[in-house]
């Protein structure tokens, strides 16, 4: 048994990425036999994480025994991988009765030169991974970087996932935004669903960065297989970070802080206090950085035939906690001028009107060019075992364009004034639900919302009432009780 299994055991669930030391003695090497190695050398479920500037990326993946070295070997020749960089290992052992060790190595590859592809592949002399590659990230020519948005994919009926690996390998895609929801759960199983996650999406993870944001199938022993298996840039916990990539300032975060006050208050208020200082910062910067999109698990505002927080008239991600209303987001993220908000946990696709404060803005021909509100997206319906969710039949007015089919988003941020998202749908063969621009008609209304923003929300925007009857059919007896019904069901 190792010395080092009491120090882990106590402190794998809440420091994490805390790494063995480089001089341990794992417990072959311990017997002292030259005969005697690692009984699980080879390494799998390898992912890319962007490192916080085009030149670092990281590289992470997992073995079931110390092999005592973490190295990556890369070059732009794959018959020649001349470099060699080593990196950190770590023991996740996530709290269950009979915990797996799952030993996290950890590499930075640093000094990457934009634009080049590399070869390279994980491991030590106990295994090594297949030849992967990547191209280090930097603009396309035609403009920007391509993003694959999306939650909620799962191991099973994971339908989004043939398609996003094609595009990845293909070059069709710099990066994932996952924005929550994974495997289904990374726990079950004695966290065996996690290894097979990180196994099918390897063939993504292994050529461009998978980037996570955190949701509520993550939730048990405190998020720890979210925490300790993903290596997000400038963070030691992935809940929230946040990175510059060209024009675009990514804010993540975690909704489930206000779910789950039993894990600690304390970390909705640090996240709360991180985001305001983070959205200060990002605001000085945006001659440099003009975007800031935000990504976040749970919406604000949907119009699904479930009872999510999202459906009702103060939802706890916008106004903030019941009755206090502390901590509230619309309100942070408007006033620091945040562009573009990305959400899942619904499992369907739903981009909204501006909106702000219920008053929807869509009474002008061109409601995305300079809105005087945010841009909401719900994307996530990548695919899992619960299927896709069905939305009421008479949309409120914030809602622009929906579809329960499954799918998945593909942003394109061309420059400082130009963003795409498109919604491709799976289920039709790849067919598009939604293609549509938000527009700047110059990069300086990249700014907090202003008194003037508000003014032409309220002159041509329609304010939603809490009692806003959007149909007859919504408003009677029977619904009520089918809603209530259906409140019981976890997204
Ligand atoms: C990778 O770089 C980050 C940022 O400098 C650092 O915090 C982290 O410890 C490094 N990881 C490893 C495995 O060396
Ligand atoms: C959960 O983990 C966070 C750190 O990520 C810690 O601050 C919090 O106290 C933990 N909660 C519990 C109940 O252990
Ligand atoms: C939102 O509008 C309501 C009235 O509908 C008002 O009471 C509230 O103060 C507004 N909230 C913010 C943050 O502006
Ligand atoms: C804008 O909202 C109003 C009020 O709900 C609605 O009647 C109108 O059809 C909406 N316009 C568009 C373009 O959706
Ligand atoms: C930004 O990208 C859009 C879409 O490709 C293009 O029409 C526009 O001219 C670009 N703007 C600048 C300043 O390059
Ligand atoms: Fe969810």
């Amino acid at each position: 048994m190792s010395i080092f299994f009491t120090f882990f055991l106590f402190f794998t669930s809440v420091t994490p990425h805390k790494y063995l030391p480089i001089d341990r003695i794992p417990v072959w090497k311990s017997k002292n036999d030259p005969n005697i190695g690692p009984a699980f050398g080879q390494p799998e479920q390898i992912r890319l994480a962007y490192g916080g500037d085009e030149s670092t990326y990281s590289v992470t993946w997992q073995t079931y025994d110390d092999t005592l070295k973490s190295i990556v070997e890369y070059g732009t020749d794959i018959s020649d991988l001349k470099n060699s960089v080593e990196g950190r290992c770590a023991v996740f052992l996530d709290g269950q009765k009979h915990s797996v060790w799952r030993y996290i190595h950890r590499v930075n590859l640093t000094g990457l030169e934009p634009g080049t592809r590399y070869y390279y592949h994980v491991g030590s002399e106990h295994g090594w991974s297949p030849i992967f590659f990547f191209t280090a990230l930097k603009e396309r020519e035609s403009g920007g970087y391509i993003y694959a948005v999306y939650g909620d994919l799962g191991v099973e009926n994971g339908r989004s996932l043939g398609t996003i690996q094609k595009m990845a390998q293909k070059g069709e895609l710099d990066m994932v935004l996952h924005v929550g929801d994974f495997a289904y759960n990374m726990d079950e199983s004695n966290g065996e669903t996690g290894d097979e996650f990180f196994r099918q999406i390897e063939p993504i993870s292994g050529y461009i960065p998978y980037m996570a944001a955190v949701g509520n199938h993550e939730y048990y022993n405190n998020f720890t297989h979210y925490v300790n298996r993903f290596t997000m840039p400038n963070s030691e916990h992935n809940l929230f970070y946040s990175y510059d990539l060209g024009p675009v300032h990514f804010i993540v975060f975690s909704t489930e802080f206000y779910f789950n006050l039993h894990l600690g208050y304390h970390q909705m208020e640090n996240q709360f206090n991180w985001l305001t200082n983070d959205l200060k910062k990002a605001n000085e910067n945006r001659k440099e950085v003009p975007w800031i999109i935000t990504q976040g698990h749970r919406p604000m505002y949907c119009s699904d035939f479930d009872g999510d927080d999202c459906t009702k008239y103060e939802s706890i991600i916008r106004t903030g906690l019941p009755l206090t209303h502390g901590y509230a987001l619309e309100k942070l993220f408007y006033e620091y001028g945040v562009d573009v908000e990305l959400w899942a946990h619904e499992h369907s696709y739903e981009r909204l009107w501006p909106v702000y404060n219920r008053t929807v803005f869509n009474g002008t021909q061109q409601p995305y060019v300079d809105p005087p509100a945010p841009v909401h997206i719900i994307t996530g319906s990548a695919g899992c075992r619960e299927n896709t969710d069905v939305f009421i039949e008479h949309p409120p007015p914030w809602s622009a364009i929906r579809s329960t089919d499954y799918g998945f988003g593909v942003m394109r941020v061309y420059n400082s004034t130009h963003l795409n998202f498109k919604q491709i749908n799976v289920a039709q063969g790849g067919t598009e639900d939604d293609d549509f621009w938000v527009i700047k008609s110059s990069p300086k209304h990249h700014r907090p919302f202003k008194h003037r923003d508000l003014k032409r929300l309220r002159t041509y925007g329609t304010h939603v009432p809490k009692h806003h009857c959007h149909h007859k059919s919504h408003c009677d007896e029977t619904r009520k009780k089918r809603t209530r019904r259906h409140q019981k069901r976890d997204e």
